[in-house]
């Protein structure tokens, strides 16, 4: 059976959580396949909010099985705090989260590197959500890091000790003021470790082949978005991990002609958190407005996040490095009591219009060419057919799909499982 990939393509909190929640019913398996506990995906149903950062969205159902795949990174505590968060909604976590032995795990000094490295680079900080995931993720290419199949060897605690003090040492070359107490946030680790350990670990790569030989159906789930791509982002100002569909495939071991639907999820508009070039960023009161009414603060740092129009040349980029065949507009809701929307649909840069994003994309290179559309005032929030949508929104719309040449499939106008309309029924 083949494979359905969902990923963002923005610069990360496009929604994915929301959809993946949504798209659950529809699949056996949910397997997150890259970054750790930097992610924050939110889902809303029956009246409750839930922030998960490293468990799958798929946790919520009752039959879906979750895997935590290789390409994740994990950091024990925060595992933890995840599943205590669980508790309270009687979920039998145990037979439905399956852990990836070639994951690799967060340490506590993982976290104070990156505190490190972030505030030596003063004014060029990335703005890191400081969980430890660059330093992780650069343990694991340098080949040192400490995987979750570690955890069932008895000299794992040797090897931890090794890479504790080499991190200590690196820790005190950036010399910079990171105040720590190394015992007790390894008290914390080695008792959450010992939490995860009661947990199903398995070999993931395996387990998902044989998923497939079986006709189970697969949804494979990215975090963050793809404009942070190790590879294709806004280098530097990105994450650690390849959160393009190609992460799917080496971040879970399933092979690229398995994959078939690739879901694309983006905001009506555009947010970023963090430092980084962000061409149609607002700094005006249509900004100001997009994030109260969008409640934009991060979900795992609860930052502001900064606000924007939507900007198609990005998006297109983002659609063609991932061979998205779906797309899925999200918060479509926040747009409504606009007088008129702007859409970025080019750049003017060194005098000239171009429609790529070009290799030094600083702000201040990059003059966003708009087309202006009219708004609409109705609340949409309650509308259950596309039908019914605001002439001015199935106008929006159109033009982004003629643009990007994919279907909007899922316009979602609330937070809500509940409010999502299915297009082109
Ligand atoms: P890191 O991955 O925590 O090191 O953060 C690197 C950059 O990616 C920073 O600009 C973060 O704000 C951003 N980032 C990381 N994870 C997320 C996410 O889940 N949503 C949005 N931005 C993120």
């Amino acid at each position: 059976m083949a494979v359905d990939l969902l990923l963002g393509l923005q610069w990360g909190d496009e929604g994915k959580g929301k959809i993946v929640d949504y798209l659950t019913k529809d699949y056996n398996i949910i397997a997150r396949f890259q970054g750790g506990p930097n992610a924050g995906h939110t889902l809303e149903f029956d009246g409750i909010k839930h922030v998960l950062h490293t468990i799958p969205s798929g946790i919520f159902h009752k039959t879906a099985i979750n895997v935590v795949g290789n390409g994740v990174v994990i950091d024990p505590v925060i595992f933890q705090k995840e599943l205590d968060g669980l508790a309270k909604f009687d979920i039998n976590f145990r037979d439905k989260l399956l852990i990836s032995r070639k994951a690799h795990i967060i340490l506590p000094t993982h976290r104070l590197l990156d505190a490190a490295s972030e505030t030596s680079k003063g004014k060029a900080k990335i703005g890191s959500t400081l969980k430890g995931i660059g330093p992780t993720y650069m343990d694991k290419t340098g080949r040192n890091g400490i995987r979750v199949g570690d955890l069932e060897l008895d000299n794992w605690k040797e090897k931890y000790r090794q890479l504790a003090n080499k991190h200590q040492a690196l820790i005190e070359f950036y010399n910079v003021d990171v105040q720590y107490d190394l015992k007790e946030l390894e008290l914390q680790f080695f008792e959450a470790v010992e939490a995860i350990k009661k947990l199903k670990f398995i070999d993931s790569e395996e387990y998902l082949h044989q998923a497939q030989e079986e006709n189970k159906t697969i949804l494979a789930e990215g975090a963050q978005g793809s404009l942070l791509d190790i590879d294709f982002g806004t280098y530097p100002f990105v994450t650690s991990s390849n959160t393009t569909a190609a992460g799917a495939c080496t971040g879970l071991g399933i092979a690229p002609n398995k994959i078939k639907n690739v879901y694309g999820i983006f905001k009506a508009y555009t947010t970023r958190v963090g430092s980084g070039p962000f061409p149609t960023e607002l700094f005006d009161e249509n900004g100001a407005r997009m994030a109260k009414v969008g409640h934009e603060f991060g979900a795992t740092t609860g930052r502001p996040r900064r606000c924007g129009w939507l900007d198609l040349v990005a998006l297109k980029y983002a659609v063609q490095v991932n061979g998205v065949t779906e797309l899925m507009m999200m918060k479509a809701d926040v747009l409504s009591g606009f007088e008129t929307l702007k859409v970025g649909v080019a750049y003017r840069y060194k005098g000239e219009e171009i429609k790529h994003l070009p290799y030094n994309i600083e702000a201040e290179n990059l003059e966003p060419i708009y087309k202006e559309f009219s708004g609409w005032k109705e609340d949409i929030t309650k509308l259950k057919n596309e039908n019914d949508l605001p002439q001015t929104l199935k106008e929006y719309i159109k033009f982004i799909e003629d643009e990007v040449k994919v279907l909007i499939k899922i316009v979602s106008v609330g937070p809500d499982r509940t409010e999502t309309i299915i297009k082109n029924q």
